[in-house]
């Protein structure tokens, strides 16, 4: 694979090495996957003044970036909806514009899949924001698992499992290709034609959007096969990812390293951010009693119900999950994933005879056993310890960082960013102020950027 720069030549800055800094990210889910500290509006779980006031207590709080997952259809089993997150998500982009508004340091991470969107669309509307923000724009690069979303794009369940990276390592290099149309020394000289001729996109085009402040907007990866992960190494500057517990982060920033090499860079061009949330306390019964607070509420019935529908496979409404699960086996659905089913792929037998067993020993009820098994908040502690633990990670090299969920809305990172970041700064660990004005200088990230596209082979300029 040609790589324009594969020494990752740092003589033009002064990036930060891994196992030093560690960075926040606002993941905002747009689920009810926290309490309100307000009387919500009783039709939505989010509110765009809500939200502002939580991005502003990020940006005092001096996080890298607010982050915004990508689903463009409501889950669904069998045409039933398996979510209670019923009532929408907006668009990333256009909300980001609203934010960029009303803040000034702080990044702005798009989730976009590569699957439906054409790449001169998405180039176009990434680098706007990019352009708009004074160089705070990301692009976190999914190939979506989803195969539902494909029907809202009459494709059906477009592209397999399988040609999903390799459709998507074409799509970035367009992208790629029509940000770098604009020469970077001469910024007043025209724009270059691209012509893109290749197996997935026929495109000759002359993009009329401005440079990017940043060089190019911080690429962002989420997908963890083998694929997925060489797609990461080949291209992701930072990584949202599902491992938390110590040794299996530490296992998966190891092998992330080797394919950064392997594919030319430095081991250490990456970031990773898990995703979780953080419960404080005064003490450390206190800081659990709260975290079991917060669990309760978010766990609601219908929410409940779903964890078990999706592995049962059919309705469930007449469950009490007050008593044991069903003694029937879960219903095999024949049809694949791609048609929408969630079942098929996950061995429902064999998950149903686990948590009968689970339930059987620990003497379990259905809600007991979903609050069981349902992940809580990674770091549960006083503000000292939570900041120890979070140090032993980042010297370790297992996380550059977290995609923080907070558990109150709107008001729930104020303790966080009070309580935690000042013991994170007595560490060293935090930064104390914004390194720069674009994402990428606050993330630590080398300025120049390296490119991955084969130039010769798939363009001509
Ligand atoms: C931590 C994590 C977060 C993800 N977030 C999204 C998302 O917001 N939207 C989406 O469409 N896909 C998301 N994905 C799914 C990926 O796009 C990918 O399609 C899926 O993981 C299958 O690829 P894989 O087999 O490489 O994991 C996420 C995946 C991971 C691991």
């Amino acid at each position: 694979m040609p790589v324009d720069n594969p020494s990752g030549d740092r003589s033009r800055g002064g990036p930060a090495q891994r196992g030093q800094r560690l960075h926040f990210n606002l993941f905002f889910p747009f689920a009810p996957d926290y309490v309100w500290s307000q009387q919500p509006r009783a039709d939505i779980y989010y509110d765009f003044d809500a939200l502002t006031h939580l991005v502003r207590s990020a940006e005092r709080g001096l996080f890298s970036a607010v982050f915004f997952g990508e689903s463009l259809r409501l889950r669904e089993h069998l045409g039933v909806l398996t979510t209670d997150a019923i009532t929408g998500r907006p668009d990333a982009l256009v909300l980001f514009a609203h934010l960029a508004a009303r803040t000034d340091h702080i990044g702005l991470v798009a989730t976009l899949n590569t699957t439906y969107f054409e790449p001169y669309d998405l180039a176009r509307r990434i680098a706007t924001l990019d352009v708009l923000s004074g160089g705070r724009a990301g692009w976190n690069i999914v190939t979506t698992d989803s195969a539902w979303t494909g029907a809202n794009f009459r494709k059906g369940g477009y592209l397999p499992h399988s040609e999903r990276y390799t459709h998507a390592t074409e799509h970035v290099d367009v992208v790629q290709a029509l940000w770098d149309a604009w020469p970077e020394s001469t910024p007043q000289s025209p724009v270059q034609a691209v012509e893109w001729f290749d197996t997935h996109y026929r495109i000759t085009a002359r993009p009329e959007w401005p440079r990017s402040p940043q060089g190019q907007p911080v690429f962002f990866q989420a997908g963890e096969s083998d694929e997925g992960r060489d797609f990461a190494a080949r291209y992701a500057e930072g990584i949202f990812s599902r491992y938390l517990d110590f040794d299996a982060a530490l296992d998966y920033a190891t092998d992330l390293g080797r394919r950064l090499v392997k594919a030319g860079r430095p081991a250490d061009d990456l970031r990773i951010f898990p995703a979780t949330s953080i419960v404080l306390g005064d003490t450390p019964s206190d800081a659990r009693e709260r975290h079991d607070w917060f669990r309760g509420q978010v766990w609601t019935d219908r929410r409940t119900r779903a964890v078990v529908e999706k592995v049962w496979g059919r309705d469930l409404s007449d469950l009490d999950l007050d008593g044991p699960l069903p003694d029937e086996p879960p219903t095999i659905v024949k049809q694949s994933r791609s048609h929408g089913v969630m079942n098929s792929r996950d061995r429902p037998q064999h998950i149903a005879q686990q948590w009968r067993e689970l339930s059987r020993e620990r003497g379990f009820t259905v809600r007991q056993l979903v609050r069981h098994l349902a992940p809580g908040a990674g770091f549960v502690g006083t503000p000292a310890a939570v900041a120890d633990r979070l140090a032993e990670y980042v010297h370790a090299g297992a996380i550059d960082g977290l995609n923080l969920t907070p558990t109150a809305f709107p008001d729930g990172l104020d303790e966080i960013v009070d309580r935690l970041i000042p013991e994170l700064q007595d560490r060293g660990i935090y930064p104390t102020e914004y390194a720069g004005t674009t994402l990428r200088e606050n993330l630590g990230l080398a300025p120049n950027v390296v490119r991955r596209t084969d130039r010769d082979r798939k363009f001509a300029v």
